[in-house]
């Protein structure tokens, strides 16, 4: 069976896609027991082949790629044998980013709760609903508030606001906790921390609710 592919983008720098593409990848390699393959599009960055290549043996392995062009001819052979293909898209809008939503399954857009970040998303989303026009609402893509802060105004108020895009929000989001941080030298995710650690539980409600919607 062919690969599903999910792609997290946002032309907007920072909202966490890498950070969200490796930690679901960890997360449907770890928890899921999938065969999954990252393939990083910012090749000039590299943080998610980085990230990959640090990974430590005694970890599920999530191996990545770096593809800069002509992903719509090449992902097929590239992921072949695998069950999920997480791509981590690169902060701008170029025929790889509209490419990538071709080939997808689905698109995952990280947003941070904070009004710029809610409007530098504005052309990601049109890009996503041209698509979804001749294509019958594929790819499936969801909107996902990312480095909430709990309890706060702003992180009700962005959800609200992110619903007036018209695409569906993830109910799950994933919040400030420098549980993120610890262990990206080493290749780690949230899941080799303590299974009392919140971003865990984020991670696994957001790789969820995609599974629900992938279905
Ligand atoms: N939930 C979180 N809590 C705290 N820090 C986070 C969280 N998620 C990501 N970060 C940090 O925020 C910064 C941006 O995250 P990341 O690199 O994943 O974003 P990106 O969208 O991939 O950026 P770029 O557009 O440059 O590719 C990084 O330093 C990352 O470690
Ligand atoms: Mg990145």
């Amino acid at each position: 069976m062919a690969a599903r592919v999910w792609t997290v983008q946002n032309q907007k720098g920072g909202t966490t896609k890498t950070t969200t593409a490796t930690n679901i990848a960890a997360c449907l390699a770890t928890v899921h027991k999938k065969n999954v393959l990252l393939v990083d599009l910012d090749g000039t960055q590299g943080s998610a082949t980085d990230w990959a290549s640090a990974r430590s043996d005694d970890a599920p392995p999530v191996p990545c790629v770096i593809m800069r062009e002509n992903i719509k001819r090449d992902l097929p052979r590239i992921s072949a044998g695998y069950d999920y293909v997480i791509i981590d898209g690169v902060p701008q809008i170029s025929t790889l980013t509209s490419d990538t939503v071709k080939i997808a399954d689905l698109v995952i857009i990280p947003v941070q709760p904070s009004q710029y970040d809610i409007w530098a998303t504005r052309d990601m989303v049109q890009l996503v609903k041209d698509r979804q026009e001749v294509t019958d609402g594929l790819p499936r893509a969801a909107l996902m508030v990312a480095r909430a802060i709990r309890n706060t105004i702003i992180e009700r108020t962005a959800t609200e606001a992110l619903h007036g895009y018209e695409l569906p929000v993830l109910s799950a989001k994933t919040y400030q906790s420098v549980s993120y941080l610890n262990g990206i030298a080493e290749g780690r995710s949230v899941f080799d921390l303590p299974a009392s650690d919140g971003a865990r539980d984020d991670i696994e409600a957001v790789t969820l609710e995609l599974l629900e919607m992938d279905k």
